[in-house]
């Protein structure tokens, strides 16, 4: 059976991005065929500056969503990462395998360590290491594939080749991971400014879309959209950024090619109208659950219990058998 981790960390209220790129393959996998772990990766976000009380608040609901969003308890195992210490303890001996310059090179290191920095900010040797915690979290189930967006290659990338040198170092103990993307989406834009990321915790929200915001918020962000200057309804990420995103939304929403739907636009009013008609109707259904499901943090709890519970029993053979690989005497 392929086994499936992946993890989303709560720094901010979930975006249509976290959707596209990766949470709603995680509802999709079919079941049957796999074993999948979903996890609120709460140690990740205390990495940057942070509020005790948010992160707290914010992981809850953030499990909330992922059920709202339709992953089954039931069919896959759905926990909270600092529940399952596993991942902290495989996490030293992968730092004892990782070299500083490859973490130093990581994009997200650069770029977060950088913005830090110009606020006048520390930067938190946590922010460092955060890859290893990562490739602990995959390789500690020893995970086959892992579903993310583009941002998350490099760090999968990195758990590649710490598994291999682990491996052959100290004898066969983890699989080797890889990446999975989705065909359109992996990489959403920020609405009013295409050229980044949509990021869950940028200081302005006017061009990212929330999971949970109202239907009229939603139209809102996409109406006021920034487009290109020129040349009409085009697709290509270079000459017009802006345009692009709204038609890679839209395909990832409705399903199709974002090129082919280019050519059946000519004006942008009626390309953001139907993207933010579309956005809409694909979130409805998980806004209105959250709803629901927010009025019984009784049942999230005891969902994350049993979650926590299941991901320890499988993980942690594996740490034990890497503790003992990598020549500390058994207990
Ligand atoms: P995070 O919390 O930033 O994002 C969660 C998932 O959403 C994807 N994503 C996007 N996809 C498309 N367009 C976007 N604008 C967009 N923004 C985010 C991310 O690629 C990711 O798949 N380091 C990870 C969390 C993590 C993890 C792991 C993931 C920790 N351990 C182990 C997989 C396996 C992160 O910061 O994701």
């Amino acid at each position: 059976m392929t086994r499936i981790f992946s993890g989303v960390k709560p720094t901010g209220h979930m975006t249509l991005g976290n959707y596209l790129g990766a949470v709603r393959r995680w509802v999709e996998v079919d079941q049957r065929e796999a074993e999948a772990l979903f996890s609120v990766v709460d140690l990740h976000a205390l990495t940057v500056e942070h509020d005790p009380a948010r992160v707290r608040r914010l992981s809850r609901q953030a499990v909330t969503v992922l059920l709202a969003a339709g992953i089954d308890p039931e069919l896959c195992t759905l926990f909270v990462q600092s529940h399952v210490e596993e991942h902290t303890r495989l996490s030293y001996l992968l730092e004892c395998t990782a070299g500083d310059g490859e973490l130093r090179r990581m994009i997200q290191y650069r770029e977060k360590a950088g913005l830090a920095r110009e606020s006048g900010q520390g930067v938190r040797l946590s922010l460092l290491t955060y890859p290893v915690l990562m490739a602990a979290d995959i390789l500690v189930y020893g995970t086959d594939e892992v579903p993310v967006g583009d941002d998350q290659a490099q760090h999968v990338e990195l758990t590649r080749d710490l598994a291999i040198r682990f491996n052959q170092r100290y004898g066969h103990t983890f699989t080797v991971p890889k990446a999975t993307r989705p065909p359109v989406g992996a990489r959403i834009m920020d609405l009013q400014d295409p050229l980044s990321k949509m990021g869950k915790s940028h200081e302005s929200t006017a061009g990212i879309v929330y999971l949970l915001d109202e239907p009229d918020t939603v139209r809102r962000k996409v109406m006021r959209a920034v487009t290109d200057s020129g040349s009409g309804v085009v697709y290509d990420r270079e000459s017009a950024p802006g345009v692009t995103n709204l038609l890679e939304i839209l395909a990832a929403c409705r399903g199709g090619d974002p090129a082919e739907l280019a050519g059946t636009y000519s004006s942008y009013g009626t390309l953001k109208k139907d993207t933010a008609e579309a956005v809409v109707e694909l979130v409805r259904p998980v806004r209105e659950r959250h709803a629901r499901l927010a009025a019984d943090p009784g049942f999230v709890d005891e969902v994350v219990r049993k979650g926590a519970d299941r991901a320890r029993e499988l993980a942690r053979p594996r740490v034990d058998a890497a503790y003992a690989a990598i020549g500390l005497l058994p207990r």
